[in-house]
């Protein structure tokens, strides 16, 4: 990845931390681009692309008295830029210049008052000199002796070294987190480093973004033609527009029908881009196909498999019929290109990759087009709103590739997924009705393969049980149940026992991920 032309750019070295994504997320909310790299690749060659106007060094689980543990690249300590390090970052900050860390201490974690000593740029505006700041740490090591030129701008009861600098070379080192919520004035003192001490502008905005992206394409595709899959999902539909807006009608979506989509789902996603945006349009409705396919398959996986593997024949077939193409546009995201530094592996990097129609670009011999791939979801959002998406789908639930298959535990006949489509609707409605859509990271009916007795009107009923799923979340990693109010889910079943056939009970599902998953199967 090399920087966008013209942007200041923060290089934030990883070293391991759980919540080294959130330094990035709470600096690109200060309007500053930045790129994470692990501790191994952030080298000269990378710092000479890059070119940072500050650094900052992440936390991490080791000890810098540790065999082999990480250390920054020395280089990043003459290229006179600022440099910020945060607890692990800190002592490899001390040690590398000179002064001394030690291990062997108690780790502590949790809520810590910061006393300032002294007037600190670090702290502008947040605690003057006797005053204290509230800060989330975590730390294992404890500087002992500190490096020339460093000195202390504030204390903590159990960390006398939680403030340390060197002003006259703008080195500023902090024994808490400030990427965390639970550091209030967090994003506010890491303003202070990039505005105030490093003096960056902050020009990362969602226009400038969009206007660079659309020359890079621009400059990648030349007058070639690219093929786009939507999902109807945001990342898909961001990529889609964004492309469409930078070489026109050199871009073809394609929109597979499963048959597994939810109720309007197609209706939807062809009527906005081909009527809203006119873009040319494949609508490929393979519902029949996909429903056969899945005849007597039971088996989670297997139903996954044999989705995913007809999904990319009948991808790969319309794409051929619509004319051919080098490229294939996807909407990968920045979470998904991220090398993660792993020290349970020992010092290998873990690469999580992302594949939106996995295999294809191998198979049809395409290159690939991902212009989201330098972004957080919240980050596609608002570029999706900056290119005029509407909000509606621009703040959609996500939705998994293999649909309601994945709904509906056991066999799949197009008659259980009318009965599941029709109960989802119901429950999508009354939750936009009450206002809770956007509370929610996603909702959704489940189609159990059990039936139960009941009672409607004089005669006895003997059919499905729907359970309903609303989860909170922030990636999707973890999650907790909705707590709806008891009246919604009363009403909500009602509706859903009077209005669909097929259906006679419905029960709600509590269960938070982990130990289960969102979706059930
Ligand atoms: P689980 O069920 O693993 O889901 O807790 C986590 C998130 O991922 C979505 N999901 C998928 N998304 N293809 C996708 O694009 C898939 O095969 C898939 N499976 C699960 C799920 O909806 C939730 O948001």
């Amino acid at each position: 990845m090399t920087a966008p032309a013209d942007h200041e750019t923060v290089l934030i070295v990883d070293f391991g931390s759980q919540v080294t994504q959130l330094i990035a997320r709470r600096l690109r909310e200060n309007g500053i681009y930045c790129e994470i790299h692990p501790y191994q690749k952030a080298d000269a060659a990378l710092i000479d692309a890059l070119r940072p106007k500050a650094v900052i060094l992440s936390g991490g689980p080791c000890s810098v008295e540790d065999e082999g543990s990480p250390r920054a690249d020395d280089r990043i300590f003459s290229l006179g830029v600022p440099v910020l390090g945060i607890c692990y970052g800190q002592m490899v900050m001390v040690h590398q210049l000179g002064g001394k860390a030690e291990g062997g201490h108690h780790r502590e974690f949790g809520r810590a008052f910061v006393k300032m000593e002294e007037d600190s740029e670090l702290f502008a505006g947040i605690a003057r000199p006797g005053e204290a700041a509230e800060v989330w740490m975590s730390h294992g090591d404890r500087v002992t002796k500190l490096p020339k030129g460093f000195h202390v701008q504030g204390a903590s009861a159990n960390a006398p070294y939680a403030v340390l600098a060197d002003p006259a070379r703008k080195f500023y080192g902090v024994m808490f987190h400030p990427e965390v919520v639970h550091t209030p004035r967090g994003g506010q003192i890491l303003a202070n480093f990039t505005h105030r001490i490093a003096g960056l502008k902050g020009d990362w905005t969602m226009a400038a973004y969009k206007d660079q992206a659309i020359a890079e394409i621009r400059e990648q595709v030349g007058d070639g033609r690219v093929i786009c899959g939507l999902s109807g999902g945001v990342d898909s539909s961001v990529a889609a527009v964004l492309i469409h807006e930078a070489i026109g009608d050199q871009l073809t979506c394609v929109f597979v029908d499963t048959g597994m989509m939810r109720a309007n789902e197609a209706e939807e996603v062809v009527g906005l881009f081909r009527d809203h945006y006119n873009i040319p349009l494949v609508h490929a409705d393979e519902s029949e196909r996909f429903v056969t396919a899945l005849e007597g398959v039971t088996d989670p996986e297997t139903k996954r498999k044999t989705i995913g593997k007809l999904f990319i024949d009948v991808f790969e077939q319309h794409a051929k019929e619509a004319g051919g193409a080098e490229f294939l546009a996807q909407g990968t995201l920045y979470p998904d290109v991220i090398e993660s530094v792993s020290f349970s592996g020992g010092p290998s990097v873990t690469i999580k990759s992302h594949h939106n129609v996995g295999g294809l670009p191998e198979r049809m011999n395409m290159k690939l087009v991902e212009p989201l791939r330098e972004l957080f979801k919240d980050e596609v959002r608002a570029l999706g709103r900056e290119l005029g998406l509407p909000d509606a789908f621009v703040g959609r639930h996500p939705f998994p590739g293999p649909g309601l298959a994945i709904r509906c535990p056991g066999e799949i006949t197009g008659e259980k997924l009318d009965i599941l489509r029709q109960a989802d609707a119901i429950y999508l409605d009354e939750i936009r009705k009450a206002g809770l859509y956007d509370n929610i990271w996603q909702a959704f009916a489940v189609l159990l393969p059990v039936r139960t007795v009941g009672v409607m009107g004089d005669g006895r009923t003997y059919d499905h049980v729907c359970a309903l799923r609303a989860v909170t979340s922030v990636d999707g990693m973890t999650a907790d149940y909705f707590p709806f109010p008891h009246d919604f889910l009363g009403r909500t079943a009602n509706r859903i026992i009077n209005e669909v056939r097929g259906i006679n009970r419905v029960v709600y599902d509590v269960t938070s991920k982990p130990p289960g998953t969102i979706e059930w199967e």
